[in-house]
């Protein structure tokens, strides 16, 4: 004990790694369990700027052990860019662990991720085009490779091929591509299989030995509840389980180890890609929230979508994950306004409704009953303790605190590790 389930409340990008990064010192292994390289955790460490992807954001930190879990699909020729990358910056990545039933995304994922996307038009999900739900579709299809099929070269070839056979037809007839050799594919992934050897480990035997001896072991969500693809806005999501039970699965620990689920959400709302976003502003709101928060895709540099914090959008989020505790973050990106509106419900076919529609369909309909707060003039970036924000910074906090059910435990004042206020230890 204890085991941390780190996981955004919203749709993605909210700054997941800053929670994570003030756990600090203090965590023994930090362990990605679902999604791949379609995320993007921006980290600052001593005024450097790190993106990664695929990796978990405790491999910044030399006092964990960075574990990817078999919920995680890996693109072996990104783990190892990254990897690089670090490396040639002085980060010792030796320690990394992959799980050996990860599953692996291959060129012919990658390359159907974007076919599909182009070929359903305006019906496209917004995808990061990195071969993600083509992978996970094989996985749940029995027809997906994993990290251990590289050991046995014979039984990548078999799986390969039997992969290849069903979706050549596919690319060809259907979508008027040229076949994918299977050789290129196997050559590809058996290079880089020496490398990623070591790295092979039984994780959830690690794991659960680690939490058995108290040791700290922290979960690292990518994307974010509404991505989820069973509590998400479907089919407007990723093809993993992001949210906090989806560790269990993606790590291989029972739901009795994990102690706290620390929910992450960002002051307001953004979203990448397609689906429905109720408090979405398309006018000059908007475009401020997106300048002044830098809201451009870290893996995909898109712009992000941006709007008013959606209160039944993480109340939900809340309930399903069971959240502990929220860590807040980007609060200093709303200094400046004279009122924040916040979304407490919406109309839909003119009822007034207090939690998320049921259905897609109002969702898609849904207009946000707003509740204006004062906003603040000054800079918070400099605050450390609660007591340094403005008061009417404090009451917006308390006021989402109330409207989601959960207290707030941190609050990201800047990007930096340091800019940050705590009202609770997230251990
Ligand atoms: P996929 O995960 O690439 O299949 O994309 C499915 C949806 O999830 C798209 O709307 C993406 O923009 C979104 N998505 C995937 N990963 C992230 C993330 O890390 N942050 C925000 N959105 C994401």
């Amino acid at each position: 004990m204890p085991g941390i389930v780190i996981v955004g409340s919203q749709w993605g990008d909210e700054g997941k790694g800053k929670a994570t990064d003030q756990l600090g010192d203090r965590v023994d292994y930090t362990v990605r369990y679902s999604g791949g390289n379609n995320a993007g955790h921006t980290l600052v460490v001593n005024g450097e700027r790190y993106a990664l992807h695929l990796l978990p954001s405790g491999i910044l930190n030399p006092h964990s052990t960075p574990v990817i879990g078999n919920g995680v699909v890996i693109d072996l020729d990104v783990l190892f860019e990254e990897v690089d990358g670090l490396t040639a910056r002085g980060v010792d990545t030796t320690k990394l662990l992959v799980s050996a039933n990860a599953h692996i995304i291959t060129e012919y994922h990658r390359v159907l991720d974007r076919v599909t996307e182009r070929f359903l038009g305006s019906r496209r999900i917004g995808t990061t085009g990195r071969g993600i739900g083509p992978a996970y579709s094989d996985k749940i299809n029995r027809l997906g490779i994993r990290v251990q099929d590289l050991f046995d070269p014979s039984i990548l070839r078999q799986k390969v091929e039997a992969a290849l056979d069903q979706k050549n037809q596919l690319l060809v007839k259907v979508y008027n591509r040229r076949a994918i050799d299977p050789n290129e594919v196997i050559d590809n992934l058996l290079g880089h299989a020496e490398r990623l050897r070591p790295h092979v480990a039984d994780v959830p035997l690690v794991l659960n030995r680690a939490l058995d001896a108290d040791q700290v072991v922290l979960f690292e969500g990518a994307q974010a509840h509404h991505l989820d693809v069973d509590h998400g806005t479907y089919p407007y999501v990723t093809s993993s389980n992001p949210i906090a039970a989806g560790a269990c699965i993606g790590a291989g620990v029972g739901p009795t180890r994990i102690d706290r689920v620390i929910g992450i959400a960002k002051a307001y709302t953004t979203r990448v890609g397609e689906g429905p976003f109720p408090t979405e502003l398309l006018d000059d709101d908007g475009e401020k929230l997106r300048t002044d928060g830098h809201e451009f895709g870290t893996t995909t540099g898109r712009k992000r979508r941006c709007g008013w914090f959606d209160a039944p959008v993480v109340e939900v989020a809340a309930r399903i994950n069971g959240f502990t505790d929220i860590f807040l973050t980007k609060l200093d990106i709303l200094s400046g306004w004279k009122t924040i509106p916040v979304c407490v419900g919406y109309e839909v076919n003119g009822v007034r409704v207090d939690r998320v529609p049921l259905t897609q369909t109002d969702f898609h309909h849904a207009v946000p009953v707003y509740e204006y707060l004062d906003g603040w003039a000054e800079d918070i970036s400099g605050a450390r303790e609660f007591s340094d924000l403005p008061k009417t910074c404090q009451a917006y906090v308390r006021r989402l605190e109330e409207l989601v059910g959960v207290r707030i435990s941190g609050i990201g004042v800047g990007p930096s590790r340091e800019q940050v206020v705590m009202l609770h230890d997230l251990i």
